[in-house]
């Protein structure tokens, strides 16, 4: 099979690395891909935003199967048109991809399917949303509706910061993504990421993550894209997982099918395990990064299989294995992230992988033949270990290692599933 993969990230790097292994791969593109993904695939410069250059490309080099990475693409609809095409494609339609790409749709979809989520409404102006903020009472939740990178959820302890987060919303903080409000009840609990396929019917679970949002220890500091993430969760035992699946997935993927939105892809639940079970704080139409990271380096089957039955209905054919072992993430990012930070500062080392432990780009390129860091998040430092403590200290051991005077990390990844494995 030819392959081209869309994307730049360590999750794409992850993903490259194990689609790389698959038996059934003959040649493997990424677009735009990143020096670690040119380990395992031929680099193509297209702009993933021109879909009929990516429609051409894939036509010109026979290419049987797209996987898409990232978010924007498919909330763009590059999967429409490359089906539209006649190519196979692993991704959700735009239709489809609007559980990520609106947080409104998807809490509209909740209700009408009762899938347990935070009680809410939604505004498009600022005096409304203010005054069910001050008849609900803190804490309380604010959304920007659309894709804001992350960035755009202030959960507020204080009706005056919630207050404030609805008037940045509205004054174009994050532009049109701004232009609705969603006002949502504050759930309390611990979170988790739970993955699952789905092929329109049917649902395939993979695994559980859990990432690390604030960029400081202790879970200080501003929101990021995730500084650092381990698989599994611990707080999704066997019964939580079971719950997700019967009272969140399935009436999600029936419900997008009587909708006319059949779902196709990754799942990515975001879930708060509250007093009362599992409740959904929001979807993502793709994989986790870094929870991408952990996933594949714990999932024993062949990844190319199972992505290509998600995209063409076969999902009840395949299986995943996964190893018992857990698998942990450092996330090394640039002095300064997720503010402003220096770029194309020097990286004079990253350590050999191993079976047990693997270093996945995100933010880097070559600059003169010498690896340099582009982005905020750089370089994903990733281990195996018997357990998240042992998964732990290989990922640190690892990431000293790096040389890269630039970068910081967490050293506190995994601290819930260690104190936990203490107790
Ligand atoms: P989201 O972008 O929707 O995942 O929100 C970012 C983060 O905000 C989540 O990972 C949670 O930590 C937090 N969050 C979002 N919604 C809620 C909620 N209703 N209650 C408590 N925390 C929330
Ligand atoms: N790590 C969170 C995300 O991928 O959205």
């Amino acid at each position: 099979m030819k392959v081209l993969l869309i994307g730049s990230g360590g999750r794409e790097h992850a993903l490259a690395w194990k689609i790389a292994q698959s038996p059934l791969l003959d040649a493997l593109y990424a677009a735009p891909g990143n020096p670690g993904i040119a380990d395992h695939a031929t680099l193509v410069e297209l702009n993933v935003e021109d879909h009929a250059a990516v429609i051409a490309f894939a036509k010109e080099k026979a290419i049987d199967f797209v996987v898409i990475g990232p978010e924007a693409p498919l909330v763009a609809g590059l999967a429409d048109d490359l089906r539209a095409a006649g190519i196979a494609t692993f991704g959700p339609s735009k239709a489809a991809a609007q559980l990520e790409g609106s947080k409104g749709f998807t809490k509209d979809l909740c209700a009408r399917y009762d899938i347990p989520t935070g009680a809410y409404q939604r505004f498009k102006s600022a005096e409304p949303a203010k005054d069910y903020v001050r008849a609900q009472g803190a804490p309380i939740v604010i959304k920007a509706d659309g894709l804001a990178a992350g960035k755009g959820v202030t959960v507020a302890m204080t009706e005056a910061e919630a207050l404030a987060a609805i008037d940045d919303c509205f004054d174009g903080a994050f532009g049109a993504a701004g232009a609705e409000v969603v006002v949502e009840a504050f759930l309390d609990g611990e979170e988790a990421s739970f993955f699952c396929l789905s092929d329109g019917k049917t649902a395939l679970a993979l695994a559980t993550a859990q990432d690390h949002k604030r960029v400081g220890d202790g879970d200080t500091g501003p929101n990021t894209g995730g500084m650092g993430a381990y698989s599994p969760a611990p707080v999704m035992t066997a019964t939580m997982v079971e719950r997700t699946m019967k009272e969140i997935i399935e009436p999600t993927i029936s419900g997008m099918a009587k909708d006319g939105n059949p779902f196709s892809g990754v799942f990515f639940a975001g879930l708060m395990i509250t007093g009362k079970g599992p409740e959904l704080i929001e979807y993502n139409v793709r994989f986790g990064d870094p929870e991408c990271q952990v996933l594949m380096m714990r999932l024993k089957s062949d990844l190319l299989p199972i992505l290509y039955a998600t995209a063409t209905g076969t999902l009840d054919r395949v299986d995943a294995e996964w190893r018992d072992e857990a698998a942990l993430t450092v996330v090394l990012a640039s002095k300064g992230y997720p503010g402003a930070y220096d770029k194309n500062t020097p990286i004079a080392h990253i350590p050999e992988a191993s079976e047990e432990a693997k270093v996945f780009h995100a933010g880097t390129a070559l600059k003169d033949d010498r690896l340099v860091a582009t982005g905020g998040r750089v370089l994903n430092v990733t281990a195996l270990g018997k357990t998240v403590t042992e998964a732990q200290a290989h990922a640190y051991a690892l990431a000293d290692r790096v040389e890269w005077e630039n970068g910081f990390c967490r050293r506190d990844i995994g601290w819930q599933a260690v104190a936990r494995e203490k107790a």
